[in-house]
């Protein structure tokens, strides 16, 4: 069966909520995904299914006041179905959707104790921007949400092709 990648709908919420920490390797992330994005941002959101189950999910939004820019806020992809091309193929699917609305600068962060989700970035293209300090060779910006909350901050342009 292959997987199917349509929009998110508010009965999306619950399932993803509902594993969304474990997916993480136990940390707690519930809270920086709340409802709304299943509400208000369903045209560039998106859940992937296998056989009617959640095989991934992808948040985003095209951004309110920084014209020809879009932001991704979430993925997530089930572990049994890691590596094999599904978070790039969710993560093509932001950029052809973002681009058809004048989109060409995709911004994301992440947690540099998250090393996969840096590497993945990497691998798809995204440039590291800005930083004041060095982990494992990658920039991060300290604070970046808040004490204690550092963030490594990717972009990438859409303009130029690349992996
Ligand atoms: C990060 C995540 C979405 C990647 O999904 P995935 O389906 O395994 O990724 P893909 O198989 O499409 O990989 C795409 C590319 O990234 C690379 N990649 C993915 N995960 C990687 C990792 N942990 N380490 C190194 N490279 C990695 C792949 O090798 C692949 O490279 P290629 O296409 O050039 O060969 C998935 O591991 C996940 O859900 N992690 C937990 C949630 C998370 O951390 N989300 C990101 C922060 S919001």
């Amino acid at each position: 069966m292959t997987v199917e990648i349509r929009q998110v709908r508010s009965s999306d919420y619950l399932p993803v909520i509902s594993v969304i920490d474990q997916w993480w390797n136990g940390r707690h992330m519930a809270d920086m995904l709340p409802r709304l994005f299943f509400e208000h941002f369903t045209d560039t959101s998106f859940a992937a299914e296998r056989d009617g189950d959640l095989a991934g999910f992808l948040i985003g939004f095209v951004s309110q006041s920084r014209p020809g820019e879009a932001y991704i806020h979430f993925v997530g992809v089930h572990p049994g179905e890691r590596g094999h091309g599904l978070g790039r193929q969710l993560y093509e699917h932001f950029f052809a959707v973002v681009q058809a609305r004048g989109c060409n600068l995709v911004r994301a962060v992440t947690a540099p104790v998250n090393q996969g989700s840096v590497r993945f970035h990497q691998r798809m293209g995204f440039d590291i921007e800005g930083g004041d300090e060095q982990a494992a060779g990658v920039r991060v910006v300290s604070g970046h949400d808040g004490e204690g909350h550092d963030r490594v901050r990717f972009v990438k342009n859409l303009a130029i092709t690349g992996p």
